[in-house]
């Protein structure tokens, strides 16, 4: 008999018809992308499988792998980011993890690019001036932003993700790219010419800071007063990895009272963030509902990446694209 397999959400088409073409899996389904599956329900739903494929809501953690029992042998996720996985549990019983890496740095650049631009010349107040009466006479500082031109633009956590927007961001005239990392890594680093300066440092020079790390015990809340006290009062913070490597409190404070100049961020603790968080009141901060990978083209390679990495791990075989673990 085929090996079952639970689907935590209705996926991109792409994915789905790579699982019920290859009629090597009996897999039931989530069969909604609005509503996550509520745990209770996923509890249930994972027992006895042998795959599961999950989105990045899911925990996949000590209480989920026991209840899904021994047979569970592989995990895809359709993600590039794994802080929803308890890599300690899933390496302890064996099973193998796949992941979405590369198939989204493309769509992530763009849209942290967008971001940055949005947030550093203003747009989201801009399009509200606008519309809602606030445009009087043209005026000599109003909505006045930072531009990129003669720019330092720091990365924190060089990856392919990094390189990506570093790449898109040069034809902008930016001056300088400096980045740090737990250790520099000269071959991405050469791409874009960036230099490897302490964490101190990536705080003091860059006028555009990205955050482009995984979430790991060793990022967490990293990027907290501590950072944004030595930034410069003009400087723009920029998130698209998680929100957990940010303390927002933190974050609050350095926005509210103009240690840093504005924020742009895609993710945040919790998603959603709660429409009546402080961070949305600040006329200096945008907030994205975690759309960075949101292009059609992206979610569907995701999809498919997710699905024939669960395929190919439940035939024994290497993965597209496989955690470490
Ligand atoms: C999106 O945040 C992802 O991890 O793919
Ligand atoms: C993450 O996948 C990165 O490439 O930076």
């Amino acid at each position: 008999t085929l090996p079952r397999v639970y689907v935590t959400r209705q996926i991109p088409p792409e994915g789905l018809k790579i699982l019920r073409e290859s009629g090597k899996v009996q897999f039931e389904l989530w069969d909604s992308d609005d509503i996550s599956v509520p745990r209770k329900e996923l509890l249930q739903r994972v027992r006895g499988v042998d795959g599961l494929l999950c989105v990045l809501t899911e925990k996949i953690d000590a209480e989920l792998l026991d209840a899904a029992g021994p047979n569970l042998k592989v995990l895809s996720t359709m993600s590039v980011g794994f802080d929803h996985l308890s890599l300690d549990q899933l390496k302890k019983r064996g099973i193998r993890v796949g992941y979405t890496p590369e198939v989204l740095t493309d769509s992530v650049a763009e849209l942290t690019v967008a971001l940055l631009l949005t947030t550093s010349r203003r747009l989201v107040e801009a399009t509200h001036e606008a519309k809602t009466g606030g445009w009087g006479t043209w005026r000599t500082l109003w909505l006045c932003g930072y531009e990129l031109a003669n720019s330092t633009v720091g990365i924190l956590g060089l990856g392919r993700i990094g390189v990506a927007i570093a790449e898109r961001l040069a034809p902008f005239k930016v001056k300088k790219f400096i980045y740090t990392d737990v250790a520099p890594r000269p071959e991405l680093a050469s791409i874009i010419n960036a230099e490897y300066v302490s964490f101190d440092e990536l705080a003091k020079q860059s006028d555009f800071l990205a955050v482009c790390c995984a979430l790991t015990p060793e990022t967490k809340e990293i990027c907290n007063k501590n950072l944004f006290s030595k930034m410069k009062n003009t400087s723009i913070f920029i998130n698209t990895s998680r929100g957990g490597v940010v303390n927002q409190e933190d974050l609050y404070q350095a926005l509210s009272t103009g240690q840093i100049a504005a924020a742009g961020l895609d993710v945040t603790v919790p998603e959603p963030l709660p429409t009546n968080h402080p961070l949305f009141t600040l006329k200096n901060c945008v907030i994205l509902p975690h759309i960075a990978s949101a292009s059609y083209t992206t979610r569907n390679a995701m999809s498919a990446l997710a699905a024939n990495n669960l395929l190919l791990g439940l035939q024994g075989e290497p993965m597209i694209k496989e955690l470490k673990l």
